[in-house]
């Protein structure tokens, strides 16, 4: 599905140049969860954009299903991201003073969605992440931290996407809720086959994935499966 090749990426501000990603090369097949881990400033995030064709890298080459996205202009990356890719943000840009369906349907409203469908798809997106229904007419301040979250993965769900990205989606949440949330990340990837990238800096986390890609200083310094998973799954530890 996604296909790196010597990715870099540098920021200019004025006269100073920052290089923070120093050559990434990647792959990542169709229905694999994925974490990314590594120190704060490592470029986690920026690799994220990147991947998730929100940003375009200065050198290099970035193929997701066989479609060369390095070089797409603006509006094509905007196409590329609303066919393809649901996102979960730290910050989770919620509207505060909409209801949980119509921050979910808001996505599909961008995508052009007929109106009487954008409901029916919101609710099945709210009830994929496991938000109870009798939160669904709730104001996004009306929720918990952990409820937050699984609104903003419904609405990363809504249009359907074979891949979803995370930014550290466990951040803010205390070890419970987080557990609940990283299950339902597991469930999207064991029973729907959608692909999963999620960032994070806790092996506690990290430990969901089947893959851990470790970044630092820009580059990838160890990437390797997570026997580790694979134990919890069989209940041998
Ligand atoms: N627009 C920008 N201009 C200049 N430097 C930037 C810009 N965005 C990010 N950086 C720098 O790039 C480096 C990597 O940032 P990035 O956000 O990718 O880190 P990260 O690994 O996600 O860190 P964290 O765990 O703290 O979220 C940092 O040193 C940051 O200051
Ligand atoms: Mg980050």
């Amino acid at each position: 599905m996604i296909q790196c090749n010597n990715i870099t990426k540098v920021y200019k501000n004025g006269d100073t140049e920052t290089k923070v990603l120093k050559g990434v090369s990647l792959a990542i097949k169709t229905g694999e969860f994925v974490a990314i881990m590594g120190p704060s400033g490592s470029g986690k995030s920026t690799l994220m954009h990147i991947l998730g064709a929100l940003d375009s890298p200065t050198s290099g080459t970035y193929t997701l299903d066989g479609e060369d996205v390095s070089k797409l202009s603006d509006d094509q990356l905007a196409e590329v991201r609303g066919k393809k890719i649901g996102f979960v943000f730290q910050a989770f840009n919620l509207l505060s003073r909409a209801t949980v369906l119509r921050n979910v349907m808001l996505p599909l409203v961008y995508a052009g969605t007929k109106p009487e469908e954008r409901q029916k798809k919101a609710q099945k997106a709210l009830l994929s992440a496991g938000l109870d229904e009798d939160r669904w007419n709730h104001l996004s301040n009306q929720l918990s931290g952990g409820q937050i979250q699984r609104v903003a993965i419904a609405r990363a769900l809504v249009n359907d996407p074979a891949l979803i990205m995370a930014d550290e989606p466990t951040g803010n949440l205390d070890t419970k809720t987080g557990q609940i949330v990283l299950g339902t990340f597991q469930r999207l990837n064991e029973e729907q086959g959608r692909t999963i990238i999620l960032i994070t800096h806790e092996q506690e986390v990290a430990e969901h994935a089947d893959r851990i890609i470790f970044i630092r200083d820009g580059l990838i310094i160890e990437d390797k499966k997570n026997l580790h998973k694979r134990m919890i799954d069989k209940n041998l530890v």
